[in-house]
């Protein structure tokens, strides 16, 4: 019975701090808020477009033969939120996509998509996040509000 108890504030211990290492929590981050036009912009200006085929939006050009096509937007299937969203371009084999060949969106476990993270400003990304999440149906971002800080007098 003790067990049985001390298994219970373990759990809701766990429960609290949330699964995994706590320091390493996504609680708390945001990117600021995001120009859609201009992440549309950085969306073709990184050529984001010669893989990904943007769902309902026949004017964003994608190669039409290219090697690669891995569709962004409609309806939410594996990027849940925004977060994963984020993570999907900054740590793209974080979670390899499914439904595809495999030898189209991945090799020896690593994503094939390119890492921009020496080459894409934060502000890109921000206005890519805008934009992408403006083409998937998912639920509105919270954001995270920050208290302000006091300093004493
Ligand atoms: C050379 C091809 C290629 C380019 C260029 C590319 N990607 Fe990708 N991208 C992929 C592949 C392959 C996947 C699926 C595999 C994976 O999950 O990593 C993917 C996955 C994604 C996903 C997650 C999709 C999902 O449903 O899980 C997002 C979001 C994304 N890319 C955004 C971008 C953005 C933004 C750019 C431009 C800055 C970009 N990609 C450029 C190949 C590419």
């Amino acid at each position: 019975m003790r067990y049985l108890y001390l298994m219970l504030v373990l759990l809701a211990v766990q429960l609290l701090q949330g699964c995994g290492d706590p320091t390493k929590s996504g609680r708390g981050f945001t990117l600021p808020e995001g120009d859609v036009e201009k992440g549309q912009a950085a969306f073709l200006e990184l050529h984001c477009n010669s893989c990904h085929a943007v769902v309902g939006r026949a004017d964003i050009p994608h190669v039409e033969d290219a090697a690669i096509t891995v569709k962004l937007g409609g309806k939410v299937r594996i990027i849940q939120n925004y977060g994963q969203l984020v993570t999907s371009i900054i740590n793209p084999s974080h979670r390899l996509a499914k439904g595809y060949p495999q030898a189209m969106v991945q090799t020896e476990g690593q994503s094939l998509m390119p890492n921009y993270n020496s080459v894409m400003t934060v502000q890109q990304l921000t206005d890519l996040v805008a934009f992408l999440q403006a083409q998937y149906e998912m639920d509105p971002v919270i954001q995270t509000r920050y208290p302000r800080y006091h300093y004493p007098k």
